[in-house]
């Protein structure tokens, strides 16, 4: 019921951890199963040089987080904002339509992640 990419993105995820430098950290809650998604940023003259993330989630949302670190690492903040619930999803090769609410966790978080960054630059 998974594409291989999901299946490779849950076996082998990208940029799982914590980042003890982040300057932008974002979290997201899935009301439809409690799960949670952390996303941790460190951004550099208006980059995401680094991203990380941490999930407690089934194996699509733990590989939308993963996927969403790979398309979002090395853009800038505004390419970044552009990053959606469902271009995650699309660059998984699609997620069965019962698990689609899996996927709406990781673009969220790292847009809190930017705000939590622009939050703290003016204050
Ligand atoms: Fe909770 Fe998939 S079941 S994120």
């Amino acid at each position: 019921m998974y594409t291989e990419k999901v299946i490779d993105h849950f076996e082998n995820p990208r940029n799982v951890g914590e980042m003890s430098d982040a300057n932008g950290i974002g979290e997201v809650g899935n009301p439809t199963c409690g799960d949670i998604t952390k996303i941790f940023l460190k951004i550099e003259d208006n980059i995401i040089k680094d991203i990380k993330f941490k999930t407690f989630g089934c194996a699509a949302a733990i590989a939308s987080s993963s996927m969403l670190t790979e398309m979002a690492k090395g853009k800038t903040i505004d390419e970044a904002l552009q990053i959606t619930d469902e271009a995650v999803a699309e660059m998984l090769d699609g997620l069965p339509p019962q698990k689609m609410h899996c996927s709406n966790m990781a673009a969220d978080a790292m847009h809190a992640a930017v705000e939590d960054y622009r939050k703290k630059l003016g204050a």
